[in-house]
């Protein structure tokens, strides 16, 4: 693979940061949007603060950077229903507005998942657990309201989000979801979902997908939704990575794998953890935690230039493989849009200095924007 250097990249970064306004003035020199425009959507996840006025600064840099949007957290179960039929799409509302006015590709994050979904949601009117029935009941009205209520503004929905388990044997994660209504959940979800908007795209989405054991089940997985001829046309591969995990060759299986069943891939939560860890890294599971350790948050005052580079190396080799595959691969979307908002400040360790994006906290692009532009440019040569 190639690798850009490191001074090139920071020579370019100087040039940037010199010449922001010059920059801004010529949006299509370093815009992603506009360098991948003929290969796959470029996306971000945005927070609340960034798309209703709070941050304009972010706002403007994400609208001509990206041209798709997922919502961070908004678009969640607890989010939008809190408690039983109590919508609340404010939020959700200024997402789709945001999105239109920028012509970015709006992308609903989640609507049957495990974590962020209020108890009630799994709770029967005893207070023992809720009967098949009445979750099948609650899951078809949540998505009827909330994929009717954005029919033609939502481009695609990460329909099931995380329902494989982490080891084996089971195939799927032992979760209310699965607990209650039993392994078909997910096939209801799908169709609970064509039947709210047929035209929106329906995606399956998890992490960890590079591990051979947990692809190998997901696979398996995948197989019986086509053969029961479930509306799937996407796979999610979230991507939360490290610096040297996991290989490459592996990412690229995983997208030959997904694609060789006939479905769009698309990477959904792109990040790259440069921290060190003592657990189970890859398993981007929002419970998962470790214990505090000032070794464990080395670059508080900074980034080296070495893992600077690094990053801009990981990120330049991971585009090449999603370029690779430009008939299969349909969106490369980053899991937030400066190092600042990453929740990888947080996890697996509450407050380190994480730098795992495109972006730096006080909004410059880094080597890495520019090592990622790179390769898009290499490819149309
Ligand atoms: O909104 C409250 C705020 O009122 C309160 O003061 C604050 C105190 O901690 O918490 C705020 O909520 C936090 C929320 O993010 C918004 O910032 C939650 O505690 C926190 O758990 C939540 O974390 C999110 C996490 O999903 C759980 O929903 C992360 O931002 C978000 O990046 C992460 O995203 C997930 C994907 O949805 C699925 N794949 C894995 C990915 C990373 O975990």
């Amino acid at each position: 693979m190639r690798s850009p250097s490191l001074g090139l990249l920071l020579v370019l970064t100087a040039i940037w940061v010199a010449g922001l306004s010059h920059a801004a003035k010529n949006e299509d020199k370093a815009s992603l949007r506009t360098a991948f425009a003929d290969h796959f959507l470029v996306g971000v996840a945005l927070n609340t603060a960034q798309i209703d006025g709070r941050s304009p600064k972010e706002a403007e840099i994400a609208a001509m950077q990206f041209s798709s949007l997922t919502p961070e957290n908004d678009l969640k179960w607890q989010s939008l229903q809190p408690w039983p039929g109590r919508y609340d799409f404010k939020r959700a509302d200024a997402y789709a507005d945001f999105a239109e006015k920028h012509r970015m590709k709006l992308i609903g994050h989640t609507l049957v998942w495990h974590s962020q979904t209020p108890a009630w949601v799994f709770q029967g009117e005893d207070g023992k657990p809720a009967t098949r029935e009445l979750l099948l009941k609650r899951m078809r009205d949540h998505i009827q309201m909330v994929v009717g209520r954005y029919k033609g503004r939502i481009h695609g929905w990460d329909v099931v989000n995380e329902a494989l388990a982490d080891g084996g044997p089971e195939t799927l994660r032992d979760s209310p979801w699965k607990r209650i209504i039993g392994d078909d959940f997910i096939d209801q979800a799908f169709r609970f979902a064509k039947e709210a908007d047929p035209k929106a795209e329906l995606y399956y989405n998890d992490y960890g997908l590079e591990d051979p054991r947990k692809r190998a089940r997901c696979i398996a997985m995948l197989r019986g939704l086509i053969e029961r001829g479930v509306p799937i046309d996407g796979v999610g591969t979230q991507s939360h990575f490290q610096l040297s995990q996991p290989p490459l060759a592996e990412v690229e299986e995983t997208i030959k794998q997904i694609s060789a069943l006939g479905l769009k891939v698309m990477v959904t939560e792109l990040d790259v953890d440069v921290l060190p860890s003592r657990g189970a890294a890859g398993i981007a599971d929002i419970n998962r935690r470790e214990q505090a350790d000032p070794a464990l948050n080395p670059y508080a005052d900074g980034l080296p230039e070495e893992i600077q580079g690094k990053l801009a190396s990981r990120y330049a080799e991971l585009f090449q493989v999603y370029l690779k595959y430009p008939k299969s691969v349909t969106r490369v979307t980053l899991w937030g849009l400066h190092d600042g908002q990453s929740w990888l400040n947080h996890f697996p360790i509450r407050g380190r200095s994480n730098y795992p994006l495109l972006i730096d906290r006080s909004l410059k692009p880094k080597p890495a924007f520019f090592a990622v532009l790179k390769d898009a440019s290499s490819e149309k040569r």
